[in-house]
Parts: structure tokens; C-alpha cells; sequence
């Protein structure tokens, strides 16, 4: 059977200059390497310069997929961007990275879905290339979390990172069977009712900008029962197990969170992509991030079978089951 497949043609990241290392916030804050490490796996984090917006990351990293694509800007006709942290409340980040990048047809928006915003822009990709609006799309996580922390909040601060990963999807010819190169399967869920647990405290309709707030532990025990979960229905909806899981490549918030799950996928940490001893967590932008960093180490290769999965704030989560 012939089918139409959206199939990852390029992928790229950008990371800020700034690195900051654990030790930085023991200056300021009552806290210390040793116990963000241990709580968080954490060791370091990007934070982007003075000036330097989210949609700068995104056209970095943009940039950098289309090149391993070996695609001109003009060659690509819809971009969408995961993002909670966009350079203004309209237009959309993914318009001024449409506008930077010099295309000048196609269209492009923005999906908000915190952490979990890379799984639910692929999953629109994926849509939008099944039914045959795009050929090409530019699918971005950016963000700029660093100016939404609280800097006095020992519990969240040492937490997130900036920084941009980007895929490029393509229409290709399949089979139908789970041995196709492209997205297979997809699984998106969220749960309004668990607002309080992580969000921002500020917003445009309340004239401020805010800052994040966590009630980490109990994001935690979510996090862990949720991330296997979706994984595990989105692996069934493509007829496949945690068996024929040759990567999983999940959202990078906590080193405990990504190697309980992968246990509960009855997976040991040699089978995930783990980059949040570098990054932190960098919402929406770590499973482009994650993916990126992981092909380039030579980890993920092509015709591997891969599961990314995240959470983040609504609640909201969600997997996509893909070969590389
Ligand atoms: O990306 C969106 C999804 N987000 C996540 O998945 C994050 C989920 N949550 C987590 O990653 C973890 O819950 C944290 C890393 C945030 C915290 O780890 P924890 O093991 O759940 O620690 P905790 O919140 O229970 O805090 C333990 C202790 C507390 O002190 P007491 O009450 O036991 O005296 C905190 O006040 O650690 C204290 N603490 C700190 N100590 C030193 C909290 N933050 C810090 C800190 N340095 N930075």
C-alpha cells in the first residue's frame, strides 16, 4: 500500500554562547553543584545574551537543519514553532523566523505546549504533510526560559536553559509498513485541572510577564507515570513494542524522570539520548536539541526507530514514535 510519510530530510541546533556551570548559583543562591546534580542531573546550561531573542535561536537552528538537508530557505513551504518564550505577544516567533530566513510564501505559526511543544508541532507537521497542504516543513523548538525565572527561587532557577533545535520534514513515498523512514505513530494528551503545578504567574491579559512556578515533586510523580504511558500508546498505535525502540529521545528536564521512564519501558540508559547535563531543561527546544546533539555523536542513525516523548505545563503531553 502506498502512503505518504513525513520523513526528517535535515535537523539542526543553536546554543547561546553563555554557559553556566552549577557552581555559578552557589554565589547567589543556598544551593550546590553537588545537589543539582544529584537531584536534577543538571551540570550546566545555555543562557541566551542581552538582546539575543528566541527567534534568533530558532533561525540559528533552522538554518542549520536546512543545511543538512542540503535546502534553500525558498525550498521550504510551512514553518511552525514550539515555544512559551516568544520574542512578543504577536507576531509569532515562527513569522519573523519566516521573515529572517528570507522566504517569502508558505506560512507559519506558532504551537504552545511548554515542554511538551516539540511533540505537538511534530504531530501537526505530520498532519499537515498527510493531507498535503506542505511538502516541507521547518519544525523549530525555541526558547528563552532564562527570562522567565525567578532568580531568587532556589527550586526552579538552576533548572532551565535556553536554547533551539530544528527539524526538517519532507513528503516521501511509504509502504504503509513500520519499516518506513518518517513519523509512524503519535499520541498527544492534556489535563487542564493540574494548572497550579507548573505555570507562569504573569501573561499578557494580566499586563505582566511573570515567572515560572513548580511544584516540582508532584510534576515528577506525573511525569513519571504519564511519559511511559504515552509512549507505550503511541508505540501500540504503530504496531510496534519497546523491543524495536532503538533510541528513545526524550524531553530533558530531570535525569531521574528520563531513566525512570525508560525503566518502565523496560530500557536501561544505553538506549536514550541524554544531553541535559549540558542544557538543563529547555522546554519545548530540548527534543530537537537532543536529537540533533544525538546524530551528531553518532548515536542516532539512519532507519533507527525512535520514541521522544515530554511533559510540561497545562498539563500537556504527549509521544511520537518515528524512523530516523
Ligand atoms: O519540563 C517540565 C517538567 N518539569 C519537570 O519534569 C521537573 C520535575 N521535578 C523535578 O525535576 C524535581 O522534583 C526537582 C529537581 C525540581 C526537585 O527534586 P526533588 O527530589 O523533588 O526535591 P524537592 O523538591 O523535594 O526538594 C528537596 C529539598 C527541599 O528541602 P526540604 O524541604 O527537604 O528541607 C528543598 O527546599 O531540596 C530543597 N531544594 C534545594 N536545595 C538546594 C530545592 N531546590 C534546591 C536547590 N538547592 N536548588
Amino acid at each position: 500500500m502506498n502512503v505518504t510519510r513525513a520523513r526528517v530530510a535535515g535537523v539542526g541546533h543553536y546554543l547561546p554562547q553563555r554557559v553556566v556551570e552549577n557552581a555559578e548559583f552557589e554565589r547567589t543562591l543556598d544551593t550546590s553543584d553537588e545537589w543539582i546534580r544529584s537531584r536534577s542531573g543538571i551540570e550546566r546550561r545555555h543562557f541566551a545574551a542581552e538582546g539575543e531573542s528566541t527567534s534568533d535561536l530558532a533561525v540559528a537552528a533552522a538554518s542549520a537543519a536546512l543545511a543538512d538537508a542540503g535546502f534553500e530557505a525558498g525550498d521550504i513551504d510551512a514553518i511552525i514553532v514550539a515555544t512559551s518564550t516568544p520574542d512578543l505577544t504577536f507576531p509569532s516567533a515562527a513569522t519573523m523566523v519566516q521573515a529572517k530566513l528570507g522566504m517569502t510564501g508558505g506560512f507559519a505559526f506558532d504551537v504552545q505546549a511548554v515542554c511538551a511543544g516539540f511533540v505537538f508541532a511534530l504531530t501537526t507537521a505530520n498532519a499537515l504533510i498527510l493531507s498535503g497542504q506542505a511538502k516541507r516543513i521547518l519544525v523549530i523548538g525555541a526558547e528563552t526560559f532564562s527570562r522567565i525565572m525567578d532568580w531568587s527561587d532556589r527550586s526552579t532557577c538552576v533548572l532551565f536553559g535556553d536554547g533551539a533545535g530544528a527539524l526538517v520534514l519532507e513528503a516521501a513515498d511509504g509502504t504503509g509498513s513500520t519499516e518506513d523512514r518518517g513519523i509512524l505513530s503519535s499520541d498527544l494528551n492534556s489535563d487542564g485541572r493540574h494548572r497550579e503545578i507548573l505555570y507562569v504567574d504573569g501573561g499578557v491579559s494580566t499586563q505582566s510577564t511573570g515567572h515560572l512556578r513548580m511544584e516540582g515533586k508532584e510534576v515528577f510523580r506525573h511525569a513519571v507515570d504519564k511519559l511511559a504511558s504515552t509512549a507505550h500508546r503511541a508505540l501500540d498505535m504503530a504496531g510496534l513494542a519497546s523491543d524495536d525502540v532503538d533510541w528513545i529521545v526524550p524531553h530533558q528536564a530531570n535525569l531521574r524522570i528520563i531513566r525512570a521512564t525508560a525503566l518502565k519501558m523496560g530500557m536501561g540508559l544505553d538506549r536514550v539520548v541524554v544531553t541535559v547535563q549540558d542544557h538543563g531543561n529547555t522546554s519545548a527546544a530540548s527534543i530537537p536539541l537532543a536529537l540533533s546533539v544525538g546524530k551528531a555523536r553518532g548515536q542516532i542513525k539512519t532507519g533507527d526507530l525512535l520514541v521522544t516523548e515530554a511533559i510540561g505545563g497545562g498539563l500537556a503531553w504527549g509521544a511520537v514514535v518515528l524512523r530516523w
